[in-house]
């Protein structure tokens, strides 16, 4: 029987443990504080921070929202950005990307205090992750490690393939594998017979951007499947990169779209404001 792996479920045991976790530390007189910066009003944007805004509110994190206009200059955010570094009241923040034209990303992630970079995308966190120093980690790659760890998924020893080599998934996500012992490949566009080496995987995370991709043929009997993606299919019902209906009887594990990947990420937001670099 293949085991059906329930982000939904997973994500709400660990936004629990927070909750208890939050109102210990309440008890001592400490309070979480995260800041949330959006620019422009990007509905998909304004969707994902709306829901982090709810998740705080559920953890009992006290939350500040910025809504910041779509014209705001690059100068106006990174003073935002240095007020909110040095505010002893504010443990994390995050700049909800994309951002408009007009402002330069790298500049701004680097801009965080890195000590505050719940997102984990500073530079600086990405090095230490690296190196194996404590640091935040990008939170949907730390949110799949949870669902195999809580899911009584072995990972050291085993063949673990990435398809995707973004700086948010894909690069963290092998960096994340190889800290738990796998044997970690990364995938990417220029991959040749990439068939041939998803085929090898113990362990297949699949964030390669594209509906529906990756098929049976691409996966040995008996696999642990992990899709990040999500689209919407030509009935305009919610799908991810891989061809669930199809991989799944050949699966040992695997998630679902919507509710394997996607409720993670939010979670794990959450679990960096409480605990800190890890
Ligand atoms: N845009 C899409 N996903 C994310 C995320 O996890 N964090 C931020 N800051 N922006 C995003």
């Amino acid at each position: 029987m293949t085991q059906i792996i329930d982000g939904k479920k997973i994500s709400k045991e660990i936004k629990d443990e927070l909750k208890e976790k939050v109102s210990a530390l309440a008890a001592e007189g400490i309070e979480k504080c995260l800041a949330v910066i959006q620019v422009g009003a990007d509905p998909a944007s304004s969707v994902y921070v709306n829901n982090k805004k709810k998740a705080c509110e559920y953890i009992g994190i006290r939350s500040l929202a910025y809504e910041l206009p779509a014209e705001t200059t690059e100068e106006e955010l990174l003073e935002l950005i240095r007020e909110l570094n040095g505010r002893a009241d504010v443990d994390g923040m995050i700049v909800q990307l994309p951002l408009p034209a007009q402002i330069n990303e790298e500049r701004v992630l680097l801009a965080i205090d890195p000590a505050k970079d719940v997102d984990g995308f500073h530079p600086m966190s990405v090095g230490n992750l690296s190196i194996g120093r404590p640091g935040f980690v990008s939170c949907t790659p730390a949110g799949i490690i949870q669902l195999l760890k809580r899911s009584g998924i072995e990972i050291s020893g085993k063949e673990c393939v990435v398809i995707g080599r973004s700086n948010i998934v894909g690069k963290p996500m092998g960096m994340l594998l190889l800290r738990e012992n796998g044997t970690v490949t990364i995938c990417h566009s220029r991959t040749k017979d990439l068939r041939q080496v998803c085929k090898r995987a113990d362990i297949l995370v699949v964030a390669i951007g594209k509906p529906l991709f990756i098929d049976e043929t691409y996966v040995k009997e008996g696999a642990v499947v992990i899709d990040v993606g999500i689209h919407r299919d030509e009935n305009n019902k919610l799908c991810g990169d891989v061809d669930f209906e199809r991989v799944a009887p050949h699966c040992s594990a695997i998630t679902p779209v919507p509710g394997g990947v996607g409720p993670m990420t939010i979670a794990m937001l959450m679990s960096n404001c409480v605990f800190g670099p890890q």
